[in-house]
């Protein structure tokens, strides 16, 4: 079985860690052993799994001053009668991290679901707001978001590159080259959904960009193409998200479908920074840390800082004692 909980590894009998690193630096055993062994071993996972610190790790998180502004607000809803619950009220800070742990099947996506629904925007909100009485504090939240943790794309040929639209952009600037304008090749050729006859696939060949084709660039990191698109800054923008979320090291042709569960999870990371930010919003998500290592927690907790500091609150179901640990609000089911 392939697990990051540390209970369940220091249960295990034989442990092979991977690592050190991802993507490119990793795919090396680091260790491989009896769990006796594995307890000596002080590699970075199993230093995690067998110190007593780790739950208390800190995550430095410096609240905005508008986020501790925001603070003072408190959003309650009343009532709340839907699957376990009998007239149950939540109620926590607004401009914070708030987390609501608690076992198996105790209610933490029934509570997601209805602060959804309580502060959806859009057609027919109204019949989002049902499975509560009343609800206070509306007033210092626009609107709620809960984040997608579906597949990135069905579309085979797709790239966390494609997600954010950061290929669409870089289409544009093939397309707008002299040399496609002269051959008549548009952006749609250098799709990789088209199906381009051998013709014009060495016809797209030709072209480039600072003497990268597109073939060329897909083959790069994208820590590497950053630099390439210094006179595209929106190019450099998007990629940037990536980069933030630490995935600099993948390329830009590597495909969403063959990313690793922590990897998807990154780039739903980037694309919540991609989009421009709103204030004042709940955003929700359901089980954050699903197939992150201890590694990524830290970076998970960064983009979550970076929602709440625009005087956002995120509310989160989680039992992983890390994050319970570092958020400012916890409920507990
Ligand atoms: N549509 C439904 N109809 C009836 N019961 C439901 C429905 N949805 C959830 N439940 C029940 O309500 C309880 C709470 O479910 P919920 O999904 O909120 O738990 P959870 O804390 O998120 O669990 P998990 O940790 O497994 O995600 C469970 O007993 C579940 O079986
Ligand atoms: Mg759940």
């Amino acid at each position: 079985m392939v697990e990051h909980n540390k209970d369940i590894i220091a249960n295990a009998e034989y442990v092979v860690e991977f690592g050190p690193e991802a993507g490119r630096n990793g795919g090396k055993i680091v260790f491989q052993g009896t769990i006796e062994k594995y307890k000596k071993a002080k590699t970075p996972t199993s230093k995690y799994v067998f110190s007593e610190k780790a739950s208390e790790v800190d995550y430095e998180r410096n609240p905005s001053q508008k986020a501790k502004a925001m603070q003072k607000h408190t959003l309650e809803i009343k009532g709340i009668t839907r699957n376990n619950f009998k007239n149950f009220n939540l109620k926590f800070p607004l401009g914070s991290l708030v987390c609501i742990s608690g076992n198996i099947g105790t209610g933490k996506s029934t509570l997601l679901g209805i602060a959804y629904g309580a502060l959806f925007k859009g057609k027919d909100a109204w019949k989002h707001r049902v499975g509560f009485k009343s609800i206070e504090g509306k007033t210092h939240v626009r609107r709620s978001y809960f984040v997608d943790q579906s597949l990135l794309s069905s579309i085979p040929t797709s790239t966390p590159a494609t997600y954010l639209g950061v290929w669409e952009v870089i289409r544009d600037v093939y397309a707008s080259l002299p040399q496609s304008k002269k051959m008549k090749l548009k952006k749609s050729h250098f799709s990789f959904n088209t199906q381009n006859g051998k013709e014009s696939v060495e016809l797209i060949e030709k072209i480039r960009y600072k003497k990268l084709s597109i073939n060329d660039l897909m083959k790069m990191t994208i820590d590497e193409a950053i630099g390439v698109f210094n006179d595209f800054p929106l190019v450099q923008r998007k990629l940037g998200f990536l980069q933030e979320v630490g995935l600099g090291y993948l390329t830009l042709g590597q495909k969403s479908k063959t990313l690793s569960g922590g990897e998807a999870q990154r780039v739903r990371l980037a694309k919540i920074l991609s989009k421009k930010l709103g204030d004042r919003c709940l955003y929700i998500l359901d089980i954050p840390s699903r197939g992150l290592h201890l590694s990524d927690l830290p970076t998970l907790v960064k983009v979550m800082q970076k929602i709440i500091d625009k005087t956002n609150t995120v509310l989160i179901a989680e039992n992983r004692e890390e994050l319970i640990n570092n958020s400012d609000f916890q409920i507990k089911l």
